[in-house]
């Protein structure tokens, strides 16, 4: 096995999601980007960690326990499972899945803390803010001002209180922070993408106090602050540390190293853009923990920060206002188009740049029959019927011996898909592979040469290049649809580029996209269409 380095070590992560009620479709879609970033890397060969999980220990989650009469833990074992349910059936190829209530996580975020209250980076002192004593919640002074320091929710005048709490020391961090998203952004590699995100957090860092990061009352639900038991640790803080819980142990811990690459929307940024690096840089200065800001980690990591799914109307689609796709209306869709439809229409057309996507049903089948039915769908069918008529079912020779290979699409595919652009790495190249089929047959005529039988030869030649374009753009779909790539290797005798890549196996995309591997005389099954044409019903 080769040494681990950045260039060949792979970590992708997802936010880990609150499981105080059911997955939907803006979970379902991070995951699903992270799952196609995932198998991208495998594809190439690269020894590639992906996580993905649920986090538990929030207020909301005993809340929502308490109103269903269950313990904190057994609704979160039950929604952690509808996650893990969900993921599952959508086929994520995680290879672990975070809860934070497990041994592991809670060992781990105990013995962080204690090492940062031993270096002084957390310290105990004293909150004071806005209390309303009927929420027993303390309310941000911008919100009370607006109420006029009332309770927004009984009216009764808020009190100032003052209450005991550990606070991690961000503002000692304010400097470094900055000289490492200038680095950054030196080397050509922002921590913060897209771009366009970086600005409003440069500017909130600058003016960064320190941060509570403990809470009284939990009822026990939530990680203890060590060494006093009244206390536990900020939800916020026991999750960001997921992402080196899970791999940190001799067997993982190179992943992290690698510099990871964490997908999360928009509403969670400032977390993961401020606190989440200072929080490494305070635990890298403790005895034992250098490794945790370390060389690749300064170079490569990132927070790939994308919009939001809207309805049609516009909103965000969200729990609280019951908009969103629930897990039945995915299933339908799935059960409609076929998993890979779904993760290709979600992968191309979602909301991974800096504008939201609605979720229009119209489009989605619009998507599924221009990009998938008429493309890649339609050629697989017409040329693999050719050959089963002209040939008899067997791959023809190429009498040329042409080499048509295609390192234009296949570099700017990679470099697509190493900078997350999904939409042009499919679109742009993936599917201009394709394409070339389809024009290529237009202008040679196979079907027109095939009545003279003086013309098999070159017939042959045709349809040998035409499979064999297609079995390279299946390769590069396959990150997207492979469900349907591994169904079309195995009629074209490839089936084991599935077998390798099964169970999260590693494969080689350079070697695969290589002309002429297609051997002639292999079996072609014609097989159902990959891609039925969905029929949009007559108003
Ligand atoms: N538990 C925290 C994250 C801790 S990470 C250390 C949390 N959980 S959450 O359940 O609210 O999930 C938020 C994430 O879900 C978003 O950052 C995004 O990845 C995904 N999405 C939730 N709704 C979404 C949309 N409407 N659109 C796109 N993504 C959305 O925050």
């Amino acid at each position: 096995m080769s040494t681990p380095t950045p260039e060949n070590t792979f970590y992708v992560t997802t936010p880990i999601y609150y499981v105080n009620d059911k997955p939907h479709l803006g979970h379902v879609y991070t995951t699903m980007v992270a799952d196609v970033v995932a198998r991208y890397h495998r594809l190439r060969g690269d020894d590639t960690f992906f996580l993905t999980g649920v986090d538990e220990h929030a207020a909301k989650v005993s809340d929502k326990a308490a109103e269903h009469g269950l313990s904190p833990q057994a609704w979160a074992d039950q929604n952690a499972a509808a996650f893990r349910g969900t993921f599952g059936k959508l086929e994520m190829t995680n290879d672990d899945f975070v809860r934070t209530s497990s041994d592991r996580h809670k060992r781990k975020v105990t013995e962080y803390v204690s090492a940062l209250l031993k270096s002084g980076d957390v310290y105990e002192g004293e909150y004071v803010g806005w209390y309303d004593a009927g929420q027993e919640e303390y309310v941000p002074e911008n919100k009370a001002k607006e109420t006029d320091y009332k309770s927004p929710v009984n009216g009764k005048p808020l009190v100032k209180k003052a209450e005991k709490n550990y606070f991690f020391r961000l503002s000692a961090y304010v400097d470094d922070l900055l000289a490492f998203y200038e680095h950054r952004d030196q080397a050509g590699k922002g921590y913060v993408q897209p771009e366009a995100r970086k600005n409003e957090i440069v500017n909130r860092i600058k003016e960064a106090k320190d941060v509570p990061i403990s809470r009284t009352g939990s009822g026990g639900w939530g990680i203890p602050v060590p060494g006093d038991e009244e206390q536990t640790i900020y939800v916020w803080i026991d999750a960001l540390f997921n992402y080196l819980t899970y791999v940190d142990d001799d067997d993982r811990r190179h992943y992290w190293e690698s510099g990871a690459t964490h997908f999360i929307a928009k509403d969670i940024l400032w977390f993961h853009a401020a606190i989440w690096p200072a929080l490494q840089m305070a635990l890298a200065k403790c005895e034992g923990y250098e490794w945790v800001w370390g060389e690749g980690v300064q170079q490569s990591q990132l927070v790939y920060s994308h919009s939001y799914w809207v309805s049609d109307s516009g909103e965000k689609m969200s729990k609280t206002l019951g908009n969103f796709l629930d897990p039945a209306a995915i299933d339908n869709y799935v059960d409609e188009f076929g998993l890979d439809a779904l993760r290709y229409f979600l992968a191309t057309r979602g909301p991974l740049g800096t504008t939201d996507s609605a979720f229009s049903p119209d489009l989605f089948v619009e998507v599924y029959n221009n990009d998938l039915a008429n493309t890649f769908g339609n050629s697989a069918s017409r040329v693999s019927n050719m050959i089963g008529r002209y040939f008899d079912g067997s791959c023809p020779a190429s009498s040329s011996g042409e080499t048509r290979e295609f390192p234009g699409v296949i570099n700017a595919y990679q470099t697509s898909m190493q900078a997350i652009s999904l939409w042009a790495a499919v679109i742009g190249h993936a599917m201009e592979a394709v394409g070339s089929v389809d024009s290529y047959i237009e202008q040679t005529q196979p079907f027109k040469l095939a009545k003279d039988p003086a013309n098999l030869p070159e017939v042959g030649t045709i349809l040998y290049n035409c499979a064999e374009a297609l079995r390279i753009a299946s390769v590069l779909l396959w990150p997207f649809i492979p469900d349907k790539c591994e169904a079309f290797w195995s009629r074209i005798g490839f089936g084991h580029y599935a077998e390798q890549l099964k169970g999260n196996g590693r494969g080689d995309l350079e070697a695969w996209v290589k002309w002429g591997q297609l051997k002639p005389g292999t079996p072609i099954e014609k097989g159902e269409a990959l891609f039925p044409r969905y029929q949009v019903e007559k108003k």
